[in-house]
């Protein structure tokens, strides 16, 4: 039953970090593995979707069967996933996109110094909100990694970024989130008033039962 539940749908999924240079050595990045977006790729395609990952630097491996796009830097992935998400059903946001970028890239290396220095850091474009304006018939889900129990925080990026569903996890908890195998997520969409919850499973698993939900 499951199987066939995305047969004949494109899902278009944002995985990964970005890396915002700051020379050609060193950049800001953060913490992101890239295996939920992983996951939810081999979920789309266990389902019998066609799918296509935009994925930033990150270690965890994506399955040969998706189309992948690699990028670096949020612009780069803004850009290709404004170029894949016209004819997709179903849009993922699953990146850990860096909030900023520093306002200047130095060309070769910056030398140490001992004096002390400042990095200007300026704001990276919102790209699921960016995809999801541009993609209005398409189903669009975001994830919110949430330090707290409250959804709150999640029911405002639901709206401010023009989601159908939003899926928070609790990064506070060990063992659950970032980098780790296993995940737990609690799904708000617009349409329900009704906090869906999967309980504690694989990043897989987690993957299929969000994949389950809203493809209903
Ligand atoms: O606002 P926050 O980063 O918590 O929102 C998380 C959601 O928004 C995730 O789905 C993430 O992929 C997406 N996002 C994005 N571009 C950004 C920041 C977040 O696509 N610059």
């Amino acid at each position: 039953r499951r199987s066939k539940q995305l047969e004949g749908r494109k899902v278009l999924i944002t995985s990964g970090p970005t890396q915002e240079p700051i020379d050609d050595v060193r950049f800001v990045s953060n913490r992101s593995s890239g295996k939920m977006g992983a996951a939810l790729a081999r979920a789309a395609l266990l389902m019998g979707a066609e799918v296509t990952v935009v994925s930033g630097p990150a270690r965890a491996a994506l399955p040969l069967q998706a189309n992948i796009v690699h990028v670096r830097t949020a612009q780069e992935m803004l850009e290709a996933g404004l170029a894949h998400c016209a004819d997709a059903n179903l849009i993922i946001g699953a990146a850990a996109v860096a909030d900023y970028r520093p306002a200047v890239r130095h060309r070769g290396k910056i030398r140490r110094s001992a004096e002390p220095t400042t990095l200007e850091l300026h704001p990276n474009p919102d790209i699921i909100a960016e995809i999801a304006k541009a993609a209005p018939d398409a189903i669009t889900v975001g994830f919110a990694a949430e330090p707290s129990r409250s959804l709150d925080a999640a029911r405002d990026k639901l709206a401010r970024k023009g989601l159908y569903a939003i899926a928070a996890n609790d990064v506070s908890r060990d063992g659950i989130g970032f980098d780790a195998d296993q995940n737990s997520l609690r799904l708000i969409t617009l349409d329900s008033p009704v906090v869906f919850d999967s309980g504690l499973m694989s990043k897989l698993g987690c993957a299929l039962w969000l994949l389950d939900r809203v493809a209903k």
